[in-house]
């Protein structure tokens, strides 16, 4: 059963959907099951894709892709990065030849981010 906030992907045309209310129905997309993206959350030694946050007060909260700048290069960029605090969500959409971060607006005491590397996929603070 599909629960909010978990990310899908079809294999075969690239879909991606977010579940924004969960069901018991299966999610198909060209006629197979969708595959539930599990985000990593540990760098490898090499490219660094876990989201940092910043707060930078009066609400202000920064997200970078990752503790090194990650590439937004045509072929291999971060297409989005969302932030979360509680019931709050927040994403911004990017393009390649932007920096990899992302200002949003969100007040709360916890926050937690994901972003979408188009290669190497999900990532998550936690
Ligand atoms: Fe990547």
């Amino acid at each position: 059963m599909a629960k909010r906030s978990e990310i899908y992907k079809c294999e075969i045309c690239g879909n991606i959907v977010e579940v924004l209310h969960g069901g018991a129905g299966e999610l198909v997309c060209c006629g197979q099951p969708m595959v539930k993206m599990e985000a990593q959350t540990a760098d490898s030694s090499t490219e660094k894709h876990v989201p940092v946050i910043e707060k930078l007060g009066d609400g202000k909260v920064k997200v970078t892709v990752g503790s090194v700048l990650h590439p937004m290069e045509e072929k291999h960029y971060i297409e989005w990065i969302e932030l979360r605090s509680g019931d709050k969500s927040c994403r911004a959409y990017l393009e390649p030849g932007q920096k990899p971060e992302a200002l949003f607006q969100m007040d709360g005491d916890h926050f937690t981010a994901r972003e979408y590397c188009n290669i190497h996929k999900l990532w998550a603070t936690e």
